[in-house]
């Protein structure tokens, strides 16, 4: 290729992480010039999370520039203006085909080989895709898949192109349950499908999972569950018509969306760096089998102290905490002791809110009403507290089950904690 540029620092992906690691390499002093973010997306690092939410919703939807990274954590909001203020190269809508971590080259779609002393990987993840478990289909005009602005956009067009009429949601984790939530605030019927006994099997017990399904009953969602789709029908434009399910029943439908789960971006690496858990293997230090490499969220296999292992984690906050841990331990080293990351993830559906803290290992114990609108759950592992969930929660209430997960007390009487609920976590 064309011989190109070189930068000090060099961020491949454009995500969530990118933008908050941005922000990171201005507030330590990154001179201009010295850094360069790579992006196939057309646009600068926005807030991922706003796509199954805000952007959706029928009336006032979040549009870019609104919900650029960082606002996400109430920080500055990076406008593509703000890259440039600052230095900043963005390059965007340019992928990254090929790259060489002895040469320390990374090769564009436009023929460009750009070099880089520091590399920070922050690709993320792409969509898991219906073919790769046996069905074809995905390209239907009315089939839609949620990753990026682009599939949002389309998710969008193809609600409006049916007000009124019937959805198939594939898949039973986030981009299953927030869309649906979306898609009965645009007054379109759903219909959720997906193999687990219950809703968000990798997090929730089947209680909690409870609470959620009578919620969306209630709002018109219907649940088909313990089953998978095993063909689509079409029309001679190619949209599909119907859903067929493996356990022989079909449903007619105006659109389909897809959230069968993701897999991280990883490909340029392979052969090159350390893999684990389907991501780029990182120390503390969020640093690769190779010492100029460096990998962030989504991506990014780390040792998660407070569970005791080497996990991915795909979630925001994840993300764009390793973001700036990755930045300080680049331009801080000395400073900088080992990430050290508590695993929060959230969700907010219809009214609905919750959040989770830690790991969901052990037992469970239940705490509030839930047959009202404030409940939880703690994890109990060998004696620790390692886990909480808290829906419904005041502000205080959330930062109490964070700092009482983190604090891994001794729980020596689960009936005791049982009678606490709450105020365990409060009074900790
Ligand atoms: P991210 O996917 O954000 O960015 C990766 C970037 O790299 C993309 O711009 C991609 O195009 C680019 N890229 C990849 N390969 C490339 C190549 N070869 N060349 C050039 N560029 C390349 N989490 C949460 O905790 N709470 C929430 O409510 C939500 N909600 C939510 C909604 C939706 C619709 C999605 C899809 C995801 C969420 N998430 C979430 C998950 C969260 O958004 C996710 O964990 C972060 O975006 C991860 O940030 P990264 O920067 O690692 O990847
Ligand atoms: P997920 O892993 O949360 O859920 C995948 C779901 O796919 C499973 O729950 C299962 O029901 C279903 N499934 C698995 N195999 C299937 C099959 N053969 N046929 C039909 N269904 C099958 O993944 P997702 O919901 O696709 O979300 C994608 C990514 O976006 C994840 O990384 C997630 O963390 C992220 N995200 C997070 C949030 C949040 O944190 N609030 C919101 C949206 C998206």
């Amino acid at each position: 290729g064309k011989m190109g540029r070189a930068f000090v620092y060099v961020i491949l992906g454009g995500g969530v992480a990118a933008g908050y690691a941005a922000l990171e390499f201005v507030k330590k002093g990154v001179s201009h010039g010295e850094l360069c973010i790579i992006s196939d997306e057309p646009v600068a690092p926005y807030e991922r999370p706003a796509l199954s939410k805000g952007f959706l919703l029928p009336e006032a939807a979040a549009r870019l520039p609104s919900f650029h990274t960082c606002v996400g954590a109430n920080e500055e909001r990076l406008t593509p203006k703000w890259y440039k203020e600052h230095g900043i190269e963005l390059v965007l809508g340019t992928g990254v085909k090929s790259a060489d971590v002895k040469r320390k080259t990374l090769l564009t779609t436009t023929g460009e080989t750009i070099s880089y002393k520091i590399l920070i990987v922050a690709t993320g993840a792409r969509a898991l895709k219906l073919e790769e478990f046996g069905v074809t289909g995905s390209d239907a005009g009315n089939v839609c898949y949620l990753r990026d602005i682009a599939d949002a956009n389309r998710l969008v067009d193809v609600m409006q192109s049916c007000p009124g009429g019937n959805a198939v949601v594939i898949g039973g984790g986030y981009i299953g349950m927030e869309c649906a939530a979306s898609l009965v605030i645009n007054k379109i019927n759903v219909t959720m499908v997906f193999p687990e006994e219950h809703c968000m099997a990798r997090l929730f017990t089947s209680k909690i999972a409870n609470y959620y399904e009578e919620y969306y009953k209630s709002r018109g969602v219907n649940f088909i569950k313990g089953t998978v789709l095993s063909s689509f029908d079409f029309d001679s434009n190619g949209k599909v018509t119907a859903v067929n399910l493996r356990d022989g029943s079909t449903l007619s439908v105006d659109m389909v969306v897809v959230g069968i789960g993701i897999r991280p971006n990883t490909g340029l690496f392979e052969g090159q760096l350390t893999l684990e858990k389907g991501g780029i293997k990182v120390n503390g230090m969020l640093q690769s089998s190779n010492s100029s490499v460096y990998a962030i969220g989504d991506v990014a296999a780390f040792p998660v102290k407070a569970v005791g292992e080497t996990r991915r984690l795909e979630h925001v906050d994840s993300a764009r905490k390793s973001a700036r841990h990755v930045v300080s331990a680049i331009m801080e080293p000395n400073k900088t002791r080992e990430f050290d990351y508590l695993p929060f993830f959230y969700s907010r559906i219809f009214t609905l809110s919750w959040q989770f803290y830690g790991d969901n290992v052990g037992e469970v114990v239940y705490y509030g009403d839930m047959s009202g609108s404030t409940f939880g759950a703690y994890w109990v592992s060998k004696d620790h507290l390692v886990g909480a969930f808290l829906e419904g929660g005041t502000k205080e209430e959330y930062e109490a089950i964070a700092k009482a997960t983190r604090l891994r007390p001794v729980i020596e009487d689960l009936t005791e904690l049982e009678r606490q609920g709450l105020r365990f976590a409060v009074t900790v």
